[in-house]
């Protein structure tokens, strides 16, 4: 039924940071809200799309857009802008046929990957999304730590285990906190180099543009930093200048 996306892996991912030498990903999470209909998210949408090119090399959605706008206007504007890696952050948590469901909706909507809570585990949870989105061509980044405060009362404390298990059902990658770089510092020690690390919570949580890099990461994830500033296209070429792909 679906499946036409998916087809860029990783290594797409790599040589579009490379061309436009950025390590930015946009998290874009404009949504609906009073006063703000679908329509305008939609508009807003594109209109970063338009302008951020030159300086961001993916776009993580989040469910506030992807709700707000559904997915076959999703789809139309993955299909019009397909010059970005596009990540689909569904946070899916749940039971291997939902988790198979929500991954080939991702396809349908034309994203390249999907973010998948490790906490659910490989049999029948993790497995099903490495099986269903790998065999579609795309990639999958699990959680395994987060940045607000409950985390640390079940999720975090679980860190080492969720990376492992990660590993072993064979993710492309990782999300994890810029705001606690010790979680990106660890993750490196368990997966070497093999694996991209995408770091959120950089400028409106709090940590400092490029600090998740020299921690370890590959990439920053910067959302409010950027779509909710009065110029959204010069703090992208700002923040894009202090995460060159080649240093120095
Ligand atoms: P802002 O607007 O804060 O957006 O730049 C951050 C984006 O990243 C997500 N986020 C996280 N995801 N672990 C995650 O897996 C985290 O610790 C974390 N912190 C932020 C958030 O959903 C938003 O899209």
């Amino acid at each position: 039924m679906f499946g036409w996306a998916f087809t860029r892996g990783i290594s797409w991912l790599i040589d579009r940071a490379r061309r436009i030498n950025s390590r930015l990903i946009l998290a874009l999470d404009v949504c609906r809200r009073s006063g703000v209909s679908p329509r305008d998210v939609r508009v807003a949408v594109e209109n970063l799309l338009d302008g951020l090119r030159d300086y961001v090399v993916g776009v993580k959605i989040g469910l506030p857009t992807i709700l707000s706008l559904g997915m076959d206007s999703i789809r139309e504007i993955l299909e019009c802008y397909r010059d970005y890696y596009f990540i689909a952050d569904l946070k899916i948590a749940d039971v291997g046929h939902i988790v198979r469901t929500l991954c080939s909706y991702a396809d349908y909507m034309g994203f390249d990957a999907v973010i998948v809570h490790a906490v659910i585990g490989r049999c029948g949870g993790l497995d099903e999304a490495v099986n269903e989105v790998h065999s579609r061509g795309g990639a999958v980044f699990s959680v395994c730590a987060m940045s607000h405060r409950g985390a640390e009362e079940v999720l975090n404390r679980n860190f080492s285990t969720l990376v492992k298990l990660s590993m072993d059902a064979g993710v492309d990658g990782f999300i994890l906190p810029a705001t606690m770089p010790e979680y990106i510092t660890r993750a490196r020690r368990i997966i070497g180099g093999s694996k991209i690390i995408l770091s959120p919570g950089v400028i409106a949580q709090g940590a400092s543009i490029g600090s998740a890099i020299k921690y370890g990461a590959d990439f920053e994830i910067i959302g409010r930093g950027i779509y909710a500033a009065s110029n959204p296209i010069e703090k992208a070429r700002e923040y894009s200048q202090k995460l060159k792909w080649y240093s120095g």
